[in-house]
């Protein structure tokens, strides 16, 4: 009597995602831009330094709230929806937002301000329908 044990194994597919876990202020990898690109650098100081209030896909920040029944008092705007232009944003860095409130003044100054005041004006508002009638 011949017994044909068969042995199958299922190969264990290590087909584990890689998957793309972008902790809030965990670096820079999330940033869409190249390193090359003059807005790079406003980029990266969003990321560090506005990013955990506020949500911009560019400058792979995600602090402003989503739902709202999870929204928390520091959340900002979400730049993906809200447009800025370069006045705007040099005011609300320098004095903590339009309100006061929440947001810290002055947390960059000079050059750096002005950085990331002509990068938002760019890249703030890329959700909205870009059409007539903005500004
Ligand atoms: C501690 C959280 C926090 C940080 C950090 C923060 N913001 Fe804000 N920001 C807010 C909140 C909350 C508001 C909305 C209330 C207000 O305007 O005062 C706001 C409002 C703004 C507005 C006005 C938007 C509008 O159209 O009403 C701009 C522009 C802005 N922030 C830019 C920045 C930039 C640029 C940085 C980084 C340099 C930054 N914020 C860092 C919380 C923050």
């Amino acid at each position: 009597m011949a017994r044909l044990l068969e042995t199958r194994r299922a190969a264990p597919v290590a087909a584990v995602l890689a998957a793309a876990v972008l902790a809030a202020g965990c670096g820079q990898e999330g940033i869409e831009l190249a390193e090359s690109d003059p807005g790079y650098e406003a980029a990266v100081l969003f990321n560090e330094n506005c990013g955990m209030c506020h949500t911009l896909d560019v400058a792979a920040s995600e602090g402003s709230s989503t739902d709202a029944n999870d929204a928390e008092r520091v959340d900002g705007p979400n730049f993906n929806q809200r447009r800025e232009d370069v006045q705007a944003v040099l005011y609300a860095i320098r004095n903590g937002g339009f309100s006061g409130a929440i947001m810290p003044e002055n947390i960059l100054t000079g050059g750096d301000a002005q950085r990331v005041a002509e990068f938002l004006a760019r890249y703030a508002g890329q959700d909205t329908p870009s059409g007539s009638g903005g500004g």
